[in-house]
């Protein structure tokens, strides 16, 4: 089936404290937004990709990504917002599959992207990549009211990978509902559906806080494919 990716990049980085937001900061040379959508560009089974921009975004200009063939629309006030948008120009009967990646996530394996595709057609089910819990983990606000058991716990990566219609419907309907998701799995989970878990690299971070470009920059001199 073909396949459509969505790349929610209007985010502003509040808590990477950076005048340019996040996406447009610079990894050996290329913007973390630049790198992002290369990965996705790389899989052959991605046939369109969209990007949803601030409304206001005087930096995707300044970027070789400006003279593609890259489609844009207006970001909104959340990712779930922005990833609706972009979903609303998605045919589909033409892409009946579509693939979310978040911007700041300029690291991800093109192999973990397309296990997680092979993965999901094969089922028949929407999924998304995600790394095993290594520390103990504890749930309290001052003090430890729990210890959780590692078992069974994973950090939720991107991509996550979802019929579109199906993704349509359930992000749509949360956000009538006025449940607030983080990631796309969210508002599947919430709308009823199941969401398999397909392991990814744990090096596939999302730019977050300043020590992460440093790292990134790192892990992008001994990352291979
Ligand atoms: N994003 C978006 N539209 C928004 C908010 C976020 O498209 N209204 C995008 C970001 O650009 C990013 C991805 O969603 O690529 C993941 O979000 P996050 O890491 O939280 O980025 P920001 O919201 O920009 O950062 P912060 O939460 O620190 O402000
Ligand atoms: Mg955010």
């Amino acid at each position: 089936p073909a396949i459509a990716a969505v790349v929610p990049a209007a985010g502003i980085g509040k808590r990477m404290q950076s005048a340019v937001p996040k996406q447009y900061l610079k990894l050996h040379g290329k913007t973390v937004l630049e790198h992002s959508v290369a990965k996705l560009r790389a899989v052959s089974a991605v046939n369109q990709i969209w990007l949803a921009l601030a409304a206001d975004d005087p930096y995707f200009d300044a970027t070789e990504l400006t003279h593609s063939d890259i489609n844009r629309v207006k970001g909104g006030a959340e990712r779930m917002h922005s990833v609706l948008n972009a979903l609303q120009f998605i045919d589909e009967h033409q892409f009946p599959w579509v693939l979310v990646h978040d911007a700041a996530r300029p690291l991800v394996r093109k192999a973990d992207i397309e296990l997680l595709i092979t993965r999901c057609l094969q089922q028949g089910e929407g999924g998304i990549l995600a790394s095993p819990v290594r520390d103990t983990m504890k749930r309290g606000a001052c003090y430890v009211a729990e210890t959780v058991s590692r078992e069974h716990l994973w950090h939720a990566l991107t991509p996550q990978f979802f019929p579109t219609a199906m993704l349509k419907a359930a992000l749509h309907d949360a956000i009538q509902a006025g449940v607030n998701v983080t990631d796309e799995a969210s508002a599947m989970e919430w709308a009823g559906h199941r969401v398999m878990l397909v392991e990814g690299h744990s090096d596939n971070i999302k730019i977050t806080q300043p020590a992460d470009l440093a790292l990134a920059a790192f892990y992008l001199e001994q990352v291979t494919e």
